[in-house]
């Protein structure tokens, strides 16, 4: 039995998708279990491009299942939109598609709220504006809608009232919004689960009878582990638990099923939206490095920030998942690189740091300690084996690893399926 743990152990965007990709081959079922469609992962299958953003992205291979566990945030336009699209391009998502009756729904006030309180808020987030933030927030108040309330008529119109009339008092109140009809969204809505209720299942039920049939569980994560609501640079996070103890809130999978958490790495650093990084790039390197790793969000377009790998983040990351081994993805892009920098430690004026800082304050105050590493200026494209790999470039590896504690167990040279070697992860 070895049911995995899939987590980004950075700012999210760590090429998760194509990690997933490879790794769910063995596994059965595959598992989303928190964040929503703020998430986007890409895959690069024979030549096709697929974007993943509420679906499991290991659907791409034939026969498998995928559940949207309880501690996703489903918002039933984009997920029924996500599954047409998937579906044209010849994915079962009748058969494939799972979904938790305990997920919570976003709907339209969500996302209107979400872009009013970032108009509002003296330090912006850089949220996706999708609704995220407040789904959950009503999830914590316990005023949220659950996909078993949306397929339950008389549930339903009851709950969508309260809130309705709540988020209205809110928005013209404070924000001197017109109301939302309460109307248009109980039949928009009840469409939705007309639709959706084929996909509907008790989650917990569902893992638990697939764990007794022997079935092989991928747990993906989305976003990452700075970007977790407790153990990120909060505020500037998003609001689910991205770490891995989120796979077992989430889906109602318990901790001793769990064998494996492997972290995912890119080969140097990358966030989108506020917040500190202390090894971002100079506008120069950060030109190039974006246009070479192409970093613009799967799901809003936005431009990344890019900055050197950093070991303070990537430990912090290893202890709070727990992860047996990381994943590095994108070391094609550092090909050209005459050399390259690592971030060791920090330091907060005269006080060195080796610790992750709690506080995002405190972070944004600390300014990196490097040691340079010369580049390999050779291409890693077509590399299949560690030894393969031009020797400046295994031995920047093998520093991450030392720096880390953790083994690497998977390498990704390129977006396409084929560029990436295991070296060992179930
Ligand atoms: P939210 O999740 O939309 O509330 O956004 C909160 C923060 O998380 C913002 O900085 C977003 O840019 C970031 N974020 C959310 N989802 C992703 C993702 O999938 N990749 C990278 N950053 C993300």
């Amino acid at each position: 039995m070895s049911n995995l743990v899939i987590v980004g152990a950075q700012w999210g965007d760590e090429g998760k998708g194509k990690v997933i990709d490879v790794l769910s081959e063995e596994a059965d079922v595959l598992v989303r279990f928190q964040g929503g469609h703020n998430a986007g992962h890409t895959v690069i299958a024979d030549g096709q491009e697929f974007i993943f953003h509420l679906i499991p992205s290991g659907l791409l291979h034939e026969g498998k299942i995928g559940l949207i566990g309880n501690g996703v945030v489903i918002d039933p336009e984009a997920l029924l939109e996500e599954m047409g699209r998937l579906s044209e391009r010849g994915i079962d998502v009748q058969r494939a598609v799972k979904i938790s009756d305990q997920a919570h729904v976003i709907f339209p006030y969500h996302k209107q709220l979400d872009l009013l309180e970032e108009s509002v808020r003296a330090g912006r987030i850089g949220t996706s504006g999708r609704g995220i933030g407040p789904c959950y927030a009503d999830k914590t108040a316990r005023c949220g809608i659950r996909v078993a309330d949306l397929c339950d008529a008389a549930a339903f119109a009851k709950k969508l009232r309260q809130n309705v009339t709540e988020k209205n008092r809110l928005f013209q109140a404070l924000y001197g919004k017109p109301p939302v009809s309460y109307e248009e969204l109980l039949e928009r809505y009840t469409g939705y689960a007309k639709r959706l209720a084929p996909h509907v299942v008790n989650g917990v039920r569902f893992l638990r009878e697939a764990i007794a049939q022997g079935k092989r569980l991928l747990f993906e994560g989305a976003q990452g582990t700075l970007l977790d609501v407790d153990h990120g640079t909060y505020p500037y996070v998003t609001s689910s638990n991205a770490t891995a103890g989120g796979a077992c809130t989430g889906s109602g999978v318990p901790p001793t099923a769990i064998d494996r958490v492997i972290g995912v790495v890119k080969a140097y650093t990358t966030r989108v939206g506020e917040g500190p990084f202390p090894t971002e790039f100079p506008p120069d390197l950060m030109e190039r490095i974006r246009t070479k790793g192409k970093e613009f969000g799967a799901t809003t377009g936005r431009a990344r920030r890019c900055g050197w790998f950093d070991a303070v983040v990537a430990r912090h990351a290893v202890w709070v998942n727990g992860c047996a081994a990381i994943a590095v993805t994108k070391l094609d892009v550092l090909d050209e690189m005459e050399t390259i920098q690592i971030c060791t430690s920090y330091r907060d004026g005269a006080r060195p740091v080796e610790e992750f800082p709690s506080s995002a304050d405190v972070l944004s105050r600390c300014q990196p300690v490097y040691e340079s590493w010369p580049g390999w200026q050779a291409d890693t494209g077509d590399a299949g084996r560690f030894e393969e790999l031009p020797p400046e470039a295994q031995r920047y590896l093998k520093r991450l690893e030392s720096l880390l504690g953790v083994p690497i167990c998977l390498i990704s040279t390129g977006s396409k399926r084929e560029q990436a070697f295991k070296i060992g992860c179930w």
